[in-house]
């Protein structure tokens, strides 16, 4: 099968269009024709070498996988073939190859049933970012009618909590690098504001919320804890999802003591973050999240990585085979 293998990481990751041998499903697994995969900042993580802990090389990356079921191994239902799904990742596109493939192999129980004629980017969006996002909601305590700041909002996952915050009746703010974003974004109807990493948001959260202070947040950048703590209510909670940047992000304890702020880092998704994000999603209350879809191919996974650095994307860049 056609696959595009990521052999070395750095600077200028060794990216290269290859012919593989087709996966064997093992016992307990399906092989799935991938219909569409999202290029994650995870993805960029690996191939620019930041992110090296559980990964091997040479290694076809890509972990939001949605496909078809072509193949089941020993144990497996054979009823599955034919069916559309998603992927809980696991070890796919870490220690075993991903959705950056014509197939891959996962474990049965990792899959995630979607009705027929499923979008393939909402399918391959599915587990991450948007269960992500919902897990993540989950830990900050988002209820409906209270206020949320979401950092990294024109990407999969802040995009994506933004979307089911509104979805689930709270007020969002968002904030974004580039005054061009913010244009993009502003009139996202599940958006009710945006504002400038580069101006001093804190304040606006602050006259926005009525001097109170947004009631959670969820930083999907890891590069603005201290200012997302000194923009929230006394009780708040601060959900930690990422980090795109290597280095400390400072923020002065006293203001989450004074506070009393609960910060809580945020991993995966469990099934039941999955399957409330496909009733989300085929409710229309998470809309399509998408900056460009590209047939796959190692210049378009480049394409796709310098993007991702350069901070050029509004959702999703989505890979097909
Ligand atoms: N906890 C988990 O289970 C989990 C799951 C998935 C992803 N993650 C992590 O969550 C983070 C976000 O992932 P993602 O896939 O949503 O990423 P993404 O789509 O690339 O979005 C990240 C956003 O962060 C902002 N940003 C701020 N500083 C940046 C920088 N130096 N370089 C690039 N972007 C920067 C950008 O938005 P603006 O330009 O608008 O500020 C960008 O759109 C990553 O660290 C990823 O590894 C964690």
């Amino acid at each position: 099968m056609k696959a595009v293998v990521l052999d070395a990481a750095g600077p200028e990751p060794a990216l290269r269009d290859a012919e593989i041998p087709d996966p064997e499903p093992g016992p307990g697994e399906a092989l799935l024709r991938v219909a569409a995969c999202g290029f994650s900042h995870h993805d960029a993580l690996i191939m620019e070498g930041a992110l090296r802990r559980g990964v091997s090389l040479p290694r076809a990356l890509g972990h939001e996988a949605a496909g078809v079921v072509c193949a089941v191994g020993e144990g497996v239902d054979a009823n599955l073939i034919g069916m559309e799904t998603a992927v809980i990742p696991g070890a796919i596109g870490h220690r075993r190859d991903g959705g950056f493939a014509e197939m891959l192999a996962a474990p049965a129980d990792s899959l995630i049933p979607l009705p027929a004629g499923t979008d393939a980017a909402d399918g391959a969006m599915l587990v991450s970012p948007t269960g992500v996002a919902l897990k993540a909601l989950e830990t900050c305590g988002l209820t409906a009618g209270q206020t949320l700041v979401v950092t990294g909002v024109s990407g999969g996952v802040g995009g994506r909590a933004a979307q089911a915050a509104r979805a689930i009746g709270a007020r969002v703010i968002g904030i974004t690098g580039s005054s061009e974003k913010a244009r993009r974004l502003q009139d996202e109807p599940w958006l009710d504001a945006v504002l400038l990493d580069s101006e001093p948001w804190e304040e606006a959260v602050a006259a926005l919320t009525g001097g109170q202070g947004a009631d959670a947040a969820l930083d999907a950048t890891g590069t603005a804890l201290g200012r997302l703590v000194v923009s929230l209510r006394r009780g708040g909670r601060v959900a930690l999802v990422g980090q795109v940047e290597r280095g400390a992000a400072p923020f002065a304890p006293a203001e989450a003591v004074f506070r009393e702020l609960t910060i809580t880092g945020s991993l995966g998704a469990e099934r039941r973050h999955a399957e409330r994000a496909l009733q989300l999603t085929r409710s229309g209350l998470i809309p399509p999240f998408v900056h460009e879809t590209l047939p796959l191919s190692a210049a378009a996974v480049a394409a796709a990585y310098r993007a991702l650095k350069r901070r050029e994307c509004v959702g999703r860049i989505i890979l097909r085979p």
